[in-house]
């Protein structure tokens, strides 16, 4: 195995390769989350040398801005995984995949019993055991957090530390722009952009994305800046194939201010978990007689329900009414803090709030040890589509599937690398992604948000993907704003083109002109590729069943 030397830095360091920098390394983990923190620690204790490439700093992610918790079953409180298992299938509208699904949830209590073990702190109840909650869609009491509603800061901060302490390097604010191919199509490293734009190239045996979503597909979104869906653009052009990317999941309240753009605070589901009730303007409860869970009906469900709610009133928010909730400020205190800075008191007055855009149930076609179709090309976390979601993600099981599936894909290039699977180092070259089509981010966030979010018809998705389509220009991929336009103009298309394919409603993909879910004509899920023109193809189920 090669050694990648310390040379490329300890975290932190502010490495600025020359253009032609070269590393080498067993492995490079894209992304600093949960995922990738995860899978590259779990690779380095694996005795592989580990390069983490993060176009942020190493403490900044999607990860840290969760809220709510880790979903994951402790049979000592009554729970079971049968029971976790059920709602998770039960959540995910009939496209989840049965044994992944169970595979990963019986993998959540030694996963967090690592985490645990890498410094993560979770609250406690006052019998000194784990505090739980519950969130949209769970039947019990089994979602773990850490400083109240701060669950995501507590693990990035824990899995940054140890990623120090073991002396992982990262490159930090490093973008990958392309992949390196050898010349049958695999995967052997990546070329990226370092911070002041210039390119440098790592060779490696093996390439794991933990890069997230793509939130900012839209206008409104609880994810951060960076959720720019780059590294799913970018597994795409190396040919893998990615499915259920018509499924993207609205979180039903984020904190709503007038004309809100970009990351908006999230109001965690754990505060309906805790008793809050949602209403309209005139105190009229929302969720009664939609679903038999009330206000804590799956995600996609209450989302729905919302929407339809703003439309009938011609409003553009509701309200969280937290006023029963005793000592709000200290068990929600994220969300405490970014009311008081509006000037809203949930203690005393119910909270303005709107579903956003919050998180991708589809992504990279992977196994659940995150294997992809291309020989060298990993995916762990929100990027991958496992098959634990499927078509509305059950609330806290992001986190738990970061867990596992990071450790299990670090494993799964161990072995693969151990049985001589992976192209040897110095065959690849980089493809020929320098220039791609990519349109204004704002006309992009404008479409999406009004054509292809919650209520999405053929018309709307056809003028969405035209104005697109007559909006791009090539453009070479020389900066970081140019790569993340590029990918999310990319995005855009597929999302657009499987959204238009899917003629029913399901989980979080609701077509207004098609209502209904039609189990007879749906009940699979999408598999997209682009063609050689870089143009997505959705693929038959004969095809989709030997592509991924
Ligand atoms: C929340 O805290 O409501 C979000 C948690 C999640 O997305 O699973």
């Amino acid at each position: 195995m090669s050694t990648l030397g310390d040379e490329v830095g300890a975290p932190g360091a502010k490495t600025s390769p020359t253009p032609d920098w070269e590393a080498t390394a067993d492995l490079v983990v894209v992304g600093s989350g949960v995922a990738g923190l995860t899978a590259a620690l779990r690779a380095r204790e694996l005795g592989l040398s580990v390069l983490g490439v993060t176009k942020a700093a190493v403490s900044d992610s999607n990860t840290r801005w969760a809220q709510g918790g880790v979903a994951v079953v402790d049979a000592g409180t009554g729970d079971s995984v049968a029971g976790h298992v059920a709602d998770t299938l039960a959540a995910g509208g009939g496209l989840c995949e049965e044994d992944v699904v169970r595979s990963i949830v019986a993998g959540g209590p030694a996963a967090v019993a690592r985490l645990r073990a890498r410094g993560t702190t979770f609250d406690r109840a006052d019998d000194g055991t784990l505090a739980r909650t519950r969130e949209g869609g769970h039947s019990a009491f089994r979602v773990i957090h850490a400083g109240g509603d701060a669950t995501g800061a507590e693990v990035q901060r824990a899995l940054a530390a140890d990623v120090g302490r073991k002396r992982v390097p990262v490159l930090e604010r490093h973008i990958a722009v392309d992949t390196l191919r050898t010349s049958s199509g695999d995967v052997g490293g990546l070329l990226l952009l370092d911070p002041d734009g210039a390119a440098c190239v790592v060779r490696a045996r093996a390439v794991l994305l933990a890069t997230g979503g793509f939130g900012q597909l839209y206008q409104a979104t609880s994810n951060p800046e960076i959720a720019t869906g780059d590294g799913l653009a970018l597994a795409l052009r190396a040919g893998a194939v990615a499915a259920d990317l018509e499924f993207v999941q609205f979180h039903p309240t984020v904190l709503y201010t007038p004309g809100a753009r970009g990351r908006c605070p999230l109001v965690t589901e754990a505060v309906r978990g805790e008793g809050a009730v949602l209403v309209d303007a005139g105190g009229a409860r929302v969720m009664p007689g939609v679903h038999p869970l009330g206000d804590l009906a799956p995600r996609d469900v209450v989302s729905a329900a919302i929407t339809r709610t703003m439309a009938d009133a011609g409003a553009d928010h509701v309200y969280l009414d937290a006023s029963g909730i005793g000592g709000f400020a200290r068990r929600f205190p994220t969300v405490h803090a970014a009311c008081a800075r509006v000037g809203v008191d949930p203690a005393r007055e119910p909270i303005p709030v709107a579903p956003a855009a919050h998180f991708a149930c589809g992504g990279v076609a992977t196994s659940p040890e995150g294997r992809t179709g291309v020989r060298g090309l990993y995916a762990a976390g929100e990027i991958a589509r496992t098959g634990l979601h499927g078509a509305n993600r059950l609330a806290s099981n992001s986190l738990l599937e970061g867990l596992v599936v990071g450790e299990r894909a670090a494993e799964a290039v161990a072995m693969d690398l151990a049985a001589g699977e992976l192209a040897p180092l110095t065959r690849a070259t980089p493809g020929d992604a320098a220039v791609a089509p990519v349109a204004n981010r704002g006309l992009l966030q404008r479409l999406m948000s009004r054509h292809a979010a919650i209520g999405r018809g053929a018309s709307g998705l056809a003028v969405a993907a035209s104005r697109i389509a007559a909006a791009r220009r090539d453009r070479a991929l020389d900066g970081h704003g140019v790569v993340e336009d590029a990918a999310l103009t990319l995005l855009a298309d597929v999302l657009l083109a499987v959204a238009a394919e899917r003629t029913e409603s399901r989980g979080c993909h609701v077509r207004a002109d098609y209502p209904q879910r039609d189990d007879a004509g749906w009940q699979r899920s999408l598999r997209v590729r682009l063609d050689a023109t870089g143009a997505p193809v959705v693929l038959t189920p004969a095809l989709a069943s030997g592509a991924a």
